[in-house]
């Protein structure tokens, strides 16, 4: 098989089968499915294609590990993921290199994508041995309570293919840390860098004479082959996943029969604000990191530029000339400023949005075409004078499209902000302090971004508010959701 964007060293090392009580193994059924570049279309590697049976297997693996994963020390637990974090520092390029071919980003991005990853691996070998409880006299006297903190369980953890190292990173690091036996479905499209992982994790925990059912990667070509047999086994006891809020939805409906717990980081919305008293400059690079971190492909990225009337022209024109400046190609050639989409059906879909609202009346400033050649490409674009009923500001658009609107005061500019069933993040640029206080009481978001086009760190809490998810990932609250309380009444 070609690989024709993988340095040798790094094909030569990347697992493609599925892993399943410490061991690289076909499908039970045999059946692979291919990986492509999406910016050449080019196969990469055909890779395992877990269905059931393998679920099943990965499952009873998890189960059996669960009491002696549970009972290894937290010191241990935070020894092994200090070392995973070592190895992924140590072979960040290979990592990279990886992230690049399977989803397209530049360089650049995908070794900060993996040093981001590497950071929650960091983060939780250090939070493993915090897990605080509780004792103290009940108020009534008379008893003594203590809380306790325990590991949930085997959880399964369904990762996206837009962040495909942090993702798991930011799912299986906690998980681990708090003593849960993990399943990993990465996504189709994108399998190939958790494998690499996985053999990082896999490798340290033989080294350490570990229980080797503590991690399951199954990747495959149907996530509802998975799904059905493992949400309704009573041995698996969380669901993690990262995608779209209509498949959240589904995956909600079938957890809710086994009363699973669930953490959901769902679809976003964001709205990106520019007052009047804004540093303009700084709004234009702000709004192109938003938008433009893996070509538009991330839950915050910036949907909807909302500008006060009054500086919009400086802060559209400034934006259009950042979007003229960047430069397409495949992320491995030096100089890639804006790598593809993920497939076709991507292209397709910014496409219509694009061509609904220029039909509507927006005006294209950059952009607003399809490149030719090979690869899942759509030119960064930047479209003014939109509606705020237009589908690319309506719809979570995930590609590289920055409309832009006006508004004439605050409490208009919240509102828009607001009109949306999603609340992940939001971004407001401003140098009046009260009205950034205003902001924190008003708009409507998990997280929000002032003067700053970019919010996630390993330290922080991820996650959002209304159909944006559910829960916490990251920083203190990321490895609550893998345990459960148990209070003793003494
Ligand atoms: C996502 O798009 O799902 C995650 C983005 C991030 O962690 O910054």
């Amino acid at each position: 098989m070609s690989t024709p964007t993988l340095p040798p060293t790094v094909a030569a090392h990347v697992p493609t089968e599925l892993l399943i009580d410490g061991v690289w193994r076909p499908a039970a059924s045999g059946r692979r499915f291919e990986v492509a570049d999406p910016a050449t279309t080019q196969v990469l590697f055909e890779v395992a294609d877990a269905g059931p049976e393998d679920a099943l297997a990965a499952l009873t693996a998890a189960d059996s590990a669960r009491e002696e994963w549970r009972a290894v020390s937290p010191r241990a637990r935070a020894e092994l993921l200090r070392a995973v974090f070592e190895e992924m520092r140590a072979h960040a390029e290979d990592l990279a290199a990886l992230v690049t071919a399977e989803g397209g980003k530049p360089l650049a991005e995908s070794r900060a994508e993996v040093a981001y990853a590497a950071d929650y691996v960091r983060w939780y070998s250090e939070q493993a041995v915090r897990l605080d409880g509780l004792a103290r006299r009940a108020p009534a006297g008379g008893a003594h309570q203590l809380v306790l903190r325990r590991p949930v369980g085997p959880a399964l953890l369904i990762t996206p293919w837009n962040f495909p190292i942090a993702m798991i990173a930011r799912k299986m690091a906690p998980a681990l840390a708090a003593g849960c036996p993990v399943i990993v479905k990465p996504a189709q499209l994108a399998p190939l860098t958790t494998a690499y992982v996985a053999e990082m994790v896999r490798a340290e925990l033989e080294a350490r004479g570990l229980p080797a059912g503590v991690l399951g990667i199954l990747p495959s070509s149907s996530a509802g082959a998975l799904t059905t047999p493992l949400l309704a086994d009573p041995r698996l006891r969380k669901l993690s996943f990262t995608g779209s809020t209509e498949v959240g939805r589904i995956l909600l409906r079938s957890a809710a029969q086994s009363v699973l717990r669930t953490s959901m980081e769902l679809g976003g919305n964001a709205p990106f604000l520019v007052f009047d008293d804004a540093d303009i400059p700084a709004a234009v690079e702000g709004a192109l990191a938003a938008k433009m971190r893996n070509s538009g492909q991330t839950c915050v990225a910036a949907n909807r530029f909302l500008v006060h009337e009054s500086v919009a022209a400086e802060f559209t024109d400034g934006l259009t000339a950042a979007f003229d400046r960047l430069v397409m190609g495949h992320g491995a050639t030096p100089g890639t400023t804006a790598g593809p989409l993920i497939e076709a059906a991507a292209v397709e879909r910014v496409a219509a949005a694009v061509a609904a609202a220029v039909d509507g009346g927006a005006r294209v400033r950059s952009g607003g075409h399809r490149p030719r050649g090979a690869g899942y490409f759509y030119a960064p674009t930047v479209l003014e004078n939109v509606s705020p009923d237009d589908l690319v500001v309506t719809e979570e658009v995930f590609g590289p499209v920055a409309p832009v609107m006006t508004f004439a005061t605050e409490g208009e500019a919240v509102a828009l902000a607001n009109g949306t069933e999603f609340g992940l993040v939001a971004y407001a640029y401003t140098r009046d302090v009260g009205r950034v206080m205003r902001l924190v009481e008003s708009v409507e978001t998990g997280m929000l971004g002032i003067n700053r086009g970019m919010v996630s760190d390993a330290s922080a809490p991820f996650g959002g508010v209304k159909s944006s998810g559910l829960g916490r990932e990251g920083g203190e609250a990321g490895i609550e959701e893998y345990l459960e309380t148990v209070y003793v009444a003494l």
